[in-house]
């Protein structure tokens, strides 16, 4: 895929020529309901995306990425703080960011009733396109993400990535100025995501700005020229992943449990240049190194002098994985 049509659709209202997205200090508290207590489920979260950009909103189970979206999506309400999209209030000016924007979420919201060619060709009715213009552009994007074999088929009756593309050609009907996805490619298997992945790359490149959430770190490696890495509703590091890579988790990480509680000399390891940090706990090592390569031998070495033994090992690569520890002290668990 080259091109994306209708990508070339520029905002014309001084009142939406703002950023992609802006949020400062945003926040969602779920009132409490029944004998649940409320959920504090973001607790202000900053975000700038120029337009253009691909940008990812990555973190594990609960994180409160939907929650995040669905505000800038303006399907749920602040409690805190404020958001626009496209220079648009997410709470005054709702209606006018619905016309703006497309919204993929992560289940099958397609009309069983219809076909995939007719869901695309009814959502195009919905914003205004006359029945030609609606079969031309629906006929358009069938083309581009390869659907034609399915454009008659229920979609209901499709592979979850021949669904997730109807969805995505469904979003893109009336030429949004940014694209959501939540988790689009959760639950697929591993090829389909790789070819969904080519699809969206493929959009970003004819101009398509596009939000994307994920709590796969690979596939925010892979897509995204920035993420904000959230947790626990807060963004704990945000920036282009070489760049959070080299701040936050330039360091492999090398973790060693022994058989019995740590030898204490290890501590003395993080007086060496080559290392950034170590934290002991219990029988538990994990040290944070620059240069790697003598570190795991040293831990073996350190616990043989003492006497103990060594039960399990591993060594991660500096990714987003050893960000997320380095900022969270806890192992990226999706
Ligand atoms: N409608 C709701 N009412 C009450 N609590 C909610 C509601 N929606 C989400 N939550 C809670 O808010 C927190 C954040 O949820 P959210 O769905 O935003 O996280 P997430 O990062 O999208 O997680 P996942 O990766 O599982 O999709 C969770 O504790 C969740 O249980
Ligand atoms: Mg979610």
């Amino acid at each position: 895929m080259t091109a994306h049509p209708g990508s070339e659709r520029q905002p014309d209202g001084a009142a939406g020529r703002g950023p992609a997205v802006r949020a400062v200090d945003l926040q969602k508290t779920y009132p409490a309901s029944g004998p649940r207590p409320e959920v504090a489920a973001v607790q202000g979260i900053d975000l700038d995306v120029p337009r253009g950009e691909f940008f990812g909103l990555l973190g594990p189970n609960g994180a409160g990425k939907s929650t995040t979206i669905g505000m800038l999506t303006t399907l749920v309400v602040p409690t805190g703080g404020s958001a626009s999209v496209c220079g648009l209030d997410v709470v005054k000016d709702a209606v006018e960011i619905k016309r703006r924007i497309g919204v993929v979420s992560q289940n099958n919201t397609l009309d069983s009733d219809l076909t995939a060619a007719e869901n695309l060709e009814f959502r195009g009715r919905f914003f205004g396109l006359s029945a030609r213009d609606a079969r031309r552009r629906a006929d358009e994007l069938i083309e581009l993400f390869g659907l034609a074999e399915h454009r008659k088929g229920n979609p209901f009756e499709m592979s979850g990535g021949q669904a997730k593309r109807v969805m995505i050609c469904r979003a893109l009907m009336h030429g949004p100025e940014v694209l959501f996805l939540d988790e689009p490619t959760a639950g697929l298997d591993p090829q389909t995501r790789t070819n969904l992945w080519d699809v969206l790359r493929g959009l970003q490149q004819g101009g398509q700005t596009i939000v994307l959430t994920t709590h796969y770190m690979e596939e925010a490696e892979a897509l995204c020229e920035r993420v904000a890495v959230v947790d626990h509703g807060k963004v704990l590091a945000s920036g282009q992943v070489d760049e959070l890579k080299r701040t936050a988790g330039a360091d492999t990480v090398i973790t060693v449990t022994y058989d019995a509680p740590a030898p204490s000399e290890i501590k003395a390891l993080a007086d060496r240049a080559a290392i950034t940090r170590v934290e002991v706990e219990g029988a538990q090592v994990r040290v944070f190194a620059r240069e790697p390569d003598d570190v795991l031998g040293e831990l073996v070495a350190a616990g043989a002098a003492a006497g103990v033994g060594i039960t399990d090992a591993s060594q991660l690569r500096p990714s987003l994985e050893t960000v997320f520890l380095s900022l969270t002290g806890r192992e990226y668990r999706d």
